[in-house]
This record gives C-alpha cells, structure tokens and sequence, in this order.
C-alpha cells in the first residue's frame, strides 16, 4: 500500500490471510483510521491472557482476587457509556421506507459524509485490533462470518467469549469467502505523549447499519452492543435482512430444551425484551414438584432460525458466550448462571468488595445481609448507609457479566449443533405491571403474530434513556429488526404460510408476563424457576391434555391446570395475575392504533383484520 499515511506501519498481514477483499479492506481502514499498529487476533488463549495483561496494566480491567473468581476482571466504563444508545443507531438503505419509521435513517451517501471525518485518524495513538469471528459452529452452512476491526483490547477479548473468534476464520474465509465487515472505533485518538484513561469513548456515537452493502461502522462507544458488533449489530440488524432475503428468522430470543420425565424434549424460542428475562428463562431450573424435568440452554439472547427439508423451524444459538445482566442474578433466582459465574469472566461495571471480587444488587438474598463497604462501579466509597441515604446503587443497572457459554453447567448438548433444534413453541414477553396476563395462547400463527407485533414492553436499563414507559416492542425487536417493521411482520406471516404449506405441524405462539404488580407495587407472580409452571401447561398445550378456557385474545389456563405442587399461589392470587381488565383492555388497543397508524406503510391486512376481530371480541 503507498499511502502516505502508512509511512512507517505495516499491515503485518500474516501468512495464513488469503482473501484478497479482506486484505484490501483492512488496508482502506488503516489509512482512514491511521492507528499506530495492526494486531491480527488468532485467538488464542495465550493471546487472550496478555490482552487482559495490556488492559490490566492499562487500567481498564482489574484483576479480581483468584481465590474468589479465578481468572476474572471487572471492568468499570466511562459514566456516559453504559448502555446500547438507541437514538445512534441507524439503518442507512437506499430508501427511507425500507428502514421504517421505527428505525433512525439517513440516505449511505449522507452517512458515509459524516462518518468519514470521524473516522479520519481515529484511532490515532492506537492499535488496531483484526477480530476474525464465526456467528454459529466454525464451518457449518449456516454460519455467517465477520471481521471486527477495533481499536478497543476490552472489545477484543469480549468478542473472543462472545463468538468463536480467532485463526481457523481465515481458513474458513480461504481466497475468495465472504464476509461482513464490522468497524469499530472508541473515537478517542491519542495526541503524541498523551495519556490514555481507562475507558476511552466519546460523546458523539453512531451505530451505522448498511444493509444493502451489509457493512457495520461504530463510533464513539466502547460498551455492550454498541461494540461487540457480532451481537445485535451482526447477528439482529443485518442477519435480519439476510433472512428477509433468504427466507429465514434472525430473532431477539433464547432458546432452550425443555425434558419431561418420560424423558421426551421439547425445544422453546422465547421472546422478551431486553432486561427481560431471556438469560434466566434459558437456565431456568425446575422448582419442586417438577421431579424428573430438566431445562437445558441452546442460546440466551438471540436465535437464528430456519426451514428445515421437512418443513420444521431449526433453530441455532449464533453466540458462543453470555453478555447477561447481573443486578437481580442470584443463586435464588438464576442458580446455575451463578455456577457459571466462578471462573474465566468479564465483569462490567459492578462493584467490588474489599476482598477483591464482585458484588451487585441482589446478591444479598444469597448472603442475608449486605456488605459493609464497596468500590461502587463509578469507584466511589458505597455503605447500606451511604445506600439507604442517596439511593446509590453499587453495581449499574445495566451492568453485565462476559462468560463463555461452556461455563454454564445447564448447557444443551445440542447447543453446538450445526442443525439447530426443532422449535415446538414461540414465546413472546413484555415487561408489564398492568393489563396482560400471565400466559395467552394464540389460536392460530395470525393472531400470534399479532400478539408478537403489538406488545408492550416497559423500557429498562439495557438502553440509554427513560426507564419504565410502556412502549411497543413488537417481537422484543424494535431496536434490532434491520428492515421496515410491517415488513418484518409479513416476513414472520409468510413463514407461517410457507409451514403451513409443508405440512408441518406450526409451532404454537404463545404471550406471556412475569410482571404485574400487586397494590403493593410488588411483583405478584414469583417468577424465575416458578415460570417452570407456564412452561409445563404450554408443554401440556402441545401434548392435547389442557383443555385451557378461551378468552377474547386466545387461550388461557384454568388455575387447576397448573401444577401447584411446592408453591402456595391461591386462586385469587392467580386471578390477580391472570384477569382481563375490559377499560384497560380498551386503552391498551388504542395503543395497538397508535402502532398500526406509524406503520400503516405496508401493514399486512391480515393484522388489521385480526385487530379488528379483537375489537369486535372486546365490545362484546
Ligand atoms: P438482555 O441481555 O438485555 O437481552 O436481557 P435478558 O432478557 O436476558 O434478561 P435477564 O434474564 O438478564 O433478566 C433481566 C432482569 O430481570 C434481571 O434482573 C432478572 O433478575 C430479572 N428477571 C428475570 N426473570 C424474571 C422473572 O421471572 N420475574 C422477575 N420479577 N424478574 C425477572
Ligand atoms: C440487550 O440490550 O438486549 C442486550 C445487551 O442483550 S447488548 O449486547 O448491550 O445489546
Ligand atoms: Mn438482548
């Protein structure tokens, strides 16, 4: 290359690099971004140890005491990056319609003109980091791969958890092989002699989706889906459009195995919207009265769906690790997530103790009291009384764990399976303290895919911004789908249409909340393994022996067809959770309008029709 600005820096390109695109690209990128060096990820664990020396020594991480968590880091971001900024996040395609009006746009051209001086010499001072990773088992004809280029080391070693990431991907790229480049930057370039902190971000971000061209540019954020760009980036916004194009799913779900005592497995997709319960559902452990039933986890947070030969829906985990949240994580309510917390993991900004290891909001129910002093996560001082006085809580809200999904001691033995697992049930879940009961099942795919599109979910901590306003997630999708939001509806009713036409038996679609709330303001369902108990009466659904009793939305179960063995839940305390309000019914509609209004540009009929049914249901 005879730039000028690679005077003095080579690209190191090794041996094993082939492809010619990727070699051009990386190029384009290093004299745009003009970092000091090049650093091509193998993936190593040799390599994985000294990126976490270089972040130790540079700050970022702290090394957590090894007799209490071996081999494990915390790491506490800048105060302003905590959190996926939803307001940055833009899907540039050709025509504004095809991002919807629930996606930011601006026209690529326009984009790549405010990008472009952004990126000129960002990461200045600083390496970059090549980042080969594999969305889905290494190799399989299901997998899609991307090349993360990043001046962050704390990316890097996260992205080495979260996906497979190292070496064998160029083997798989060989000379010609495709794949999504992926651009990241923190925007934080270093003058000469200038000191770095600990963690670099600037206060401009954008998170950049050209689908049609299939390329990711980040700038400005070091955390979570803002720069692990396989995750909701690579493997939700773009893997959207591909499935669009290619005829199958890419879904903000968990997946898991559900096997009864007769030892015959059931597999479930689930989804709730971030902060929502995914990670816990995908682990949940069977409470009493459930002897012999064992739920195992294929995937946490996002599945990749498609068509099998025999008409089926096969899902796979593309992920290789968790990014979970862990305020509220406990060995009550997440015990084998707890399990797979004791080694070999990346913490972000929770607190820690005196003793060197990690603390955050919850853990107390472990230990019948709190700890009397912490390094909050912004490093301050924190006591109960410093706590009880100004409310300041030790860990963030949206503070997370980085942990390879081999940890997890409730790991499906299929979770690795090229074929994925054939789904039996779609779950949708909102978090609401009103209005929606329990568990709904949809009669038919169409009204499920209603009550997919028209949840309501109220906002958390997992994005920057109001937390607790009921909005529309449709499909716990709204800040993923990478496409035009009626447009993905349709999508999800013509795969209902093309199983039907196979003759496979459709997955049933089920709507579910964990979380109204009492008078009190208290969660009234106990929630966590409990939810076993949902899952039990959906499984008994499938198998024809609930009868459940119909209400105007779909199916509902009768308070004698949950297993309450173990659990003192009463009638009443059932119908709190379950009953149908009509006047908030009849408010929650208006809400439907509101969606189907700023949608109304390709809105598939068949959802106007069935909006219309429930109406008419409703009146009645
Ligand atoms: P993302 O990683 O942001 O996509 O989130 P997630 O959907 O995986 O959510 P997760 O399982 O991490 O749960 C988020 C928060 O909700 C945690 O504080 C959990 O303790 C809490 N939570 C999970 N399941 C339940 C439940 O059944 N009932 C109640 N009340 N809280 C729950
Ligand atoms: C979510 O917000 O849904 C997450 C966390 O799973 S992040 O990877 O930051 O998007
Ligand atoms: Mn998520």
């Amino acid at each position: 290359m005879n730039s000028p600005v690679m005077k003095g820096l080579t690209l190191n390109t090794p041996n094993h690099v082939k492809n010619a695109k990727l070699v051009a690209w990386v190029a384009d990128m290093v004299a745009l971004c003009k970092p000091d060096s090049v650093y091509w990820c193998d993936g190593s664990d040799d390599e994985y140890q000294r990126l976490c020396q270089l972040l130790v020594d540079g700050g970022t991480f702290k090394k957590l005491n090894p007799a209490k968590r071996p081999n494990s880091f915390l790491a506490c971001s800048d105060t302003s990056d905590v959190a996926r900024v939803e307001d940055r996040t833009y899907i540039c395609c050709a025509n504004k319609e095809d991002a919807g009006p629930t996606n930011n746009w601006m026209a690529p051209a326009d984009m790549r003109a405010t990008l472009n001086p952004l990126f000129d010499g960002c990461m200045k001072g600083r390496a970059m980091y090549v980042v080969p990773f594999s969305m889905g088992p290494l190799g399989s004809p299901i997998a899609h791969i991307g090349i993360e280029l990043s001046d962050s080391p704390y990316v890097a070693v996260n992205m080495k958890i979260m996906t497979r990431m190292g070496k064998a991907v160029f083997d798989v790229l060989g000379v010609n092989g495709d794949f999504v480049p992926c651009v990241h930057t923190v925007g934080a370039p270093l003058a000469d002699g200038q000191k770095d902190v600990a963690w670099p971000c600037n206060k401009t971000k954008y998170i950049v989706h050209y689908p049609e061209t299939r390329e990711i540019w980040s700038y400005g954020s070091g955390y979570g889906g803002n720069a692990l760009l396989g995750k909701k980036c690579f493997a939700l916004r773009i893997a959207s459009n591909m499935g669009r194009d290619q005829g199958w799913l890419a879904e903000h779900m968990l997946i898991l195995g559900v096997t009864n005592p007769e030892g015959k497995k059931y597999h479930v997709a689930a989804a709730f919207p971030s902060a929502c319960g995914k990670t816990n559902f995908s682990m949940l452990v069977p409470p009493t009265g459930f002897d012999g039933w064992k739920v195992t986890t294929i995937g946490d947070d996002i599945a990749w769906i498609k068509p099998g030969a025999d008409g089926k829906l096969y899902a796979i985990n593309p992920e290789a690790g968790y990014f979970g949240v862990a305020p509220g994580t406990n060995y009550h309510t997440n015990p084998n997530c707890m399990a797979s917390l004791d080694k070999n993991v990346i913490f972000t900004n929770v607190a820690l103790t005196d003793d060197g290891d990690v603390w955050w909001e919850g853990m107390e129910k472990d230990t019948g009291s709190l700890p009397e002093h912490l390094i909050d996560w912004q490093g301050n001082d924190w006591t109960p009384e410093i706590a009880k006085t100004t409310g300041a809580k030790a860990a963030h809200p949206n503070s997370r764990f980085t942990v390879t999904a081999i940890n997890n001691p409730a790991l499906d033995s299929a979770w690795d399976d090229p074929k994925g697992v054939a789904i039996d049930a779609f779950i949708f879940g909102g978090r609401r303290s009103t209005t929606v009961p329990l568990v709904t099942e949809a009669r038919n795919w169409v009204e499920g895919v209603y009550m997919a599109a028209t949840m309501g979910s109220e906002t958390t901590a997992a994005a920057a911004g109001q937390q607790g306003v009921v909005r529309r997630d449709p499909f716990a999708m709204l800040p993923f789908a990478g496409y035009n939001m009626a447009d993905y509806f349709q999508h999800w009713l013509t795969m209902g249409q093309k199983l039907a036409a196979s003759g496979a038996k459709q997955p049933k679609i089920y709507c579910t909340n964990w979380f109204r709330k009492g008078d009190d303001g208290k969660f009234v369902w106990p929630g966590y393994g409990e939810n076993m108990r949902v899952l039990k009466w959906m499984i008994d659904r499938i198998e024809g022996s609930a009868a459940g009793q119909e209400n105007i939305f779909g199916v509902s179960p009768t308070y004698g067809e949950l297993n309450w063995a173990g659990l003192n839940f009463s009638a009443a305390e059932f119908n709190t959770v379950t009953s149908i309000d009509k006047a908030a019914w009849t408010d929650e509609l208006k809400l439907h309008d509101e969606l189907f209004t700023q949608l109304a540009y390709h809105l598939p009929t068949a959802l106007k029709d069935t909006k219309e049914a429930l109406e008419k249901r409703l009146s009645t």
